[in-house]
């Protein structure tokens, strides 16, 4: 069978998997599976979830926390509510100065996790869409380490390039472990990893 044949039908598969299980995105995949096998989303959690229009990991953050956990979702774009009282968002811009401080006002309690899949619209000039990329990833560490409770975690978006290993060693910096991740919802031609940063410390 013709590898690109494979990945197609991949492809497809999650697409109309998400719209029969009335998910918002076919990404819920690319996190339930990673959250499943690492395990950095508890029952019970605090939940950020950076760029999270049109809200399919929200939904899948939701699925994991239960009902005594509590999610904001962050974007820039409305996001149309979700049917539960603990799932909670607001627009913002992961770039602005005071973003920390105004997600903190709306939590609990200091999160035990923050979640990124912010994106740039992308312009199909490779090392412009990586750099913007990358660039967004900081902002969400950045935010991470100021809202997130002492050994909390981390996972974000990042595209691989030249300014992916610097965005590595800062995370390092600042967590216990750090992996790359692709789960296998993301699909194999893309050059889309996750960053999973495990105990701030
Ligand atoms: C790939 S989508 C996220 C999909 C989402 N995880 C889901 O499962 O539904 C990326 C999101 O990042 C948001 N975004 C891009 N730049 C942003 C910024 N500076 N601040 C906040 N959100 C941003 C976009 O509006 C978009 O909704």
């Amino acid at each position: 069978m013709p590898k690109a044949w494979v990945r197609e039908r991949k492809k497809e598969h999650y697409y109309r998997k998400a719209k029969q299980e009335k998910y918002r995105s076919r990404a819920i995949y690319k996190l339930l599976q990673a959250a499943k096998k690492y395990r950095f989303i508890k029952p019970g959690d605090v939940v950020v979830d950076l760029g999270a229009a049109p809200g399919g990991w929200l939904q899948a953050c939701r699925k994991i926390v239960g009902s005594k956990g509590f999610i904001l979702g962050v974007d820039l774009k409305q996001i149309q509510p979700l049917d539960s009282p603990n799932v909670r968002t607001i627009i913002d811009d992961v770039t602005a100065p005071n973003v920390a401080q105004h997600v903190r006002e709306f939590l609990p309690r200091p999160a035990d996790v923050v979640v990124s899949d912010v994106s740039p619209n992308v312009s199909g000039v490779w090392e412009l869409d990586h750099a913007r990329q990358i660039d967004l990833a900081r902002y969400s560490l950045q935010i991470a380490i100021s809202i997130l409770k002492p050994k909390g975690n981390f996972f974000v978006k990042v595209f691989q390039g030249e300014a992916l290993d610097n965005f590595v060693k800062e995370a390092r910096q600042h967590f216990t472990s750090v992996k790359m991740i692709k789960p296998k919802a993301s699909r194999a031609r893309s050059a889309e990893r996750y960053v999973l940063g495990i105990g701030l410390g």
